[in-house]
């Protein structure tokens, strides 16, 4: 069925088509700073397309909330919990209901977590509910930062995630990606590079620019037509637009955004009593908690001191008493880096180190390597995390020791930090030959519960060519890595995790 909705008009005055399934099949990436008019252009296509396809508006400002007035999106308000969240999210797509995800007023790390568990959910949803969904997520640069920010790594880890399957591999889902952004280049590289339709607005940075150009194969000097667009102008460029770049003005809509910008109005006439107006409390504003919400509670570092008042590997070495500095500086490089070492076995030594992030992990770290008066530059972050992802892969020294080792150690830097020690884990099964890990054991390396998470995991390995899995006669899983020439031996994907009670650091 093809379907060509109306966006607005071309320069000569006629209809500018965009065709919905071919959309589909090729996904949009909508980019324009700040007032060029992209939720318009997104409010456009949703309602020129409501009565066509399934949607549903990933809506960080609940924006879009409006389009249930005339199009009957279902509004569902992203403070709850994730059960509810992925239940309700499975519900969507069994009875192809279109909604909208309200994220206004929660804190952008609840926003990461909210859609992500509610991507993830469509995105797991049976094989027999695969229809067709538009999805589009507005200010999409929150929910797929190219870089790690202020919120922590295990949300961003799981927002990234559940982005990147709605982008590379939504598709045979029936999930269609209409993602826009403020700043292309804030925005995760491999997440834009899925869409093969683009829709340009007025850009006015450099970086944004470049990368606009680089996505739509034009030169950089013809970019610079980004810079003067005006609001609601776009250029559009794909399957489902046009074969070479469009300018495109796009048109009315029906129903409004509700929060638009702010218009002037006239002041209130001067009152009387202004202290008593703004001093005197509610009586209920008494009982109110402090602040609306609370985060979760960073360790006391009470419980840190405890824990290395009990820790024994370095009772037997000369440790500094306070005023004693001189102590630190004394060390040798080796003394150090056996403190390093012991101080991070210590840490990963703990059961549930394996489910905090690595960002409240390297707190610990640090805060443990002053105790121990171990002065200096630190470690950096990216450091810290890679030797984190060697110690989880319980490598031995013998291993360690080994020329395939250092191929292992080679390959892991193909994926992002925070998949290295899984896959350096696999490594070292391959490299001795054991069984291949469980699912619940490839899920605590990678810092989740989640069995259904750790065999995506090995299918993105396989993806990248690190890896290729394979079962023996009894349906045994068994992990190649070609370039160590090596296997795992068969092992059962289901087999519980055994030691989940602490995970062993070998250094
Ligand atoms: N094509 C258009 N026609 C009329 N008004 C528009 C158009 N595009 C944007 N606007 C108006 O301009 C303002 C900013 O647009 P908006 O879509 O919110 O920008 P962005 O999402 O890029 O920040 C809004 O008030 C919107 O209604
Ligand atoms: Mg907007």
């Amino acid at each position: 069925m093809q379907v060509g909705i109306d966006m607005g008009s071309l320069t000569g005055g006629q209809p500018a088509r965009l065709d919905i399934e071919e959309l589909l099949a090729t996904r949009l990436l909508v980019q324009g700073n700040s007032g060029s008019g992209k939720s318009h252009l997104l409010r456009r296509l949703l309602e020129q397309s409501a009565q066509w396809v399934q949607q549903v508006i990933i809506d960080p400002e609940g924006d879009f909330v409006t389009l249930s007035e005339k199009y009957g999106h279902l509004v569902v308000e992203g403070e709850r919990s994730e059960g509810e969240l992925a239940g309700i999210a499975s519900r969507i797509r069994r009875h192809r209901v279109s909604c909208v995800l309200s994220l206004e007023g929660l804190d952008v790390e609840q926003q990461m977590r909210a859609a992500a568990v509610f991507l993830n959910a469509m995105f797991d949803a049976d094989h027999e509910f695969w229809y067709p969904v538009l999805v589009v997520v507005d200010e999409a640069q929150l929910f797929a930062p190219a870089v790690g920010g202020d919120v922590s790594e295990d949300a961003r880890k799981m927002s990234l995630g559940a982005m990147t399957n709605l982008m590379c591999r939504g598709r045979k889902r029936g999930l269609a990606g209409v993602i826009a952004t403020q700043r292309l280049a804030k925005l995760a590289k491999n997440v834009a590079a899925e869409a093969s339709n683009f829709l340009m607005g007025r850009t006015f940075l450099d970086i944004d620019m470049a990368r606009a150009a680089d996505l739509l194969g034009m030169d950089r000097r013809q970019a610079e037509m980004f810079r003067d667009l005006q609001r609601g102008n776009f250029v559009g460029l794909g399957p489902a637009l046009s074969r070479r770049p469009l300018p495109i003005a796009i048109g009315a809509v029906e129903t409004q955004a509700r929060s638009s910008s702010p218009k002037l109005m006239p002041m209130p006439e001067t009152v009387e009593d202004v202290e008593d107006l703004i001093f005197t409390p509610d009586p209920e504003e008494l009982t109110r908690p402090l602040t609306r919400r609370a985060r979760p509670a960073p360790r006391p570092t009470t419980d840190i001191l405890a824990e290395l008042s009990r820790a024994t590997p370095l009772q037997d070495q000369p440790i500094a008493r306070s005023g004693g500095e001189a102590a630190s500086s004394g060390l040798s490089a080796e003394e150090r880096e056996e403190r390093v070492s012991a101080v991070l076995s210590e840490i990963l030594a703990d059961p549930d180190s394996g489910y905090r992030t690595d960002a409240a992990l390297y707190q610990d770290f640090l805060v443990r390597l002053r105790m121990r008066r171990v002065s200096g530059s630190p470690m950096p972050l990216g450091e810290f995390r890679r030797r984190v992802a060697i110690a989880r892969s319980g490598v031995d020294a013998e291993t360690a020791a080994g020329e395939a080792w250092a191929t292992a150690l080679r390959l892991s830097a193909q994926v992002s930090e925070d998949l290295q020690g899984v896959f350096l884990m696999l490594a070292v099964a391959a490299i001795r030959a054991e069984p291949c890990p469980s699912d619940a054991r490839i899920a605590r390396a990678y810092g989740t519960h989640s069995a259904r998470r750790a065999r995506r995991l090995l299918g993105y390995f396989e993806e990248q060519d690190l890896i290729i899995v394979h079962a023996d006669h009894s349906g045994k899983r068994i992990v190649g890595i070609p370039e160590l020439q090596a296997e795992t031996a068969p092992g059962a994907a289901d087999a519980p995790d055994e030691d989940a009670g602490g995970a062993e650091a070998a250094e």
